[in-house]
């Protein structure tokens, strides 16, 4: 069964090469979200995921990992909190800059949203350097609540996230689908 939904992932999965420039292989998932079928298994995978961590919310990563942490948190029965691009978002936020490789980013979560007593799993689509997914356990801890773990469809091995988040995860698990 493991193997079957790996396959039917991975088959939904576009390579795109040298998007968005040169040298790069783009994932496109957009084949995956238009099929039922892999979407909901791709669903129920991280679903139960989230029941193993005993997550009490789901965070998602702007853009995709709303789109694949708001079912997840919809199907657990768990609260779903954006956390967003700097500037995106209306009311009072905590804020995380983190390092891309040329300059750096920031990303954004309502106050609010994260208190102590959360156990919170972060999902999104891709793990490539993890620096994004490191500021989104920040902001986490900062607001006080507790990280139940990361779950991502792919993770893309060669750029080392995994070795990067460990220090973030402190032993939270992180579950990829995919590694690539
Ligand atoms: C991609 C991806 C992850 C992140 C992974 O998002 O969806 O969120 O990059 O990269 P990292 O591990 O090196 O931090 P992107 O920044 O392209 O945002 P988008 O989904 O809004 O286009």
């Amino acid at each position: 069964e493991l193997t079957d939904i790996t396959t039917l992932l991975l088959s939904r999965i576009r390579d795109v090469a040298d998007y968005p420039e040169p040298g790069v292989m783009f994932k496109d998932i957009t084949p995956l979200l238009a099929d039922p079928a892999a979407f909901t298994a791709l669903t129920d995978a991280l679903a139960e995921i989230a029941g193993g961590t005993g997550a009490t919310k789901i965070v998602g990563l702007e853009a995709r990992g709303f789109i694949l942490g708001a079912p997840v948190a919809v199907r657990a029965g768990v609260g779903f909190i954006p956390v967003r691009k700097a500037g995106k978002l209306p009311g009072a936020t905590l804020s995380q800059a983190y390092d891309l490789e040329y300059g750096s980013a920031e990303i954004e979560v309502h106050a609010e949203d994260l208190t102590a007593g959360d156990r919170v799993l972060v999902i999104d689509d891709v793990l490539a350097t993890g620096g994004t997914a490191e500021a989104s356990l920040q902001l986490i801890r900062r607001a006080g609540a507790e990280v139940a773990g990361l779950a991502v469809l792919m993770e893309l091995g060669f750029l080392g996230g995994r070795a990067r988040l460990e220090p973030s995860l402190a032993g939270a698990p992180l579950e990829s689908l995919l590694t690539i």
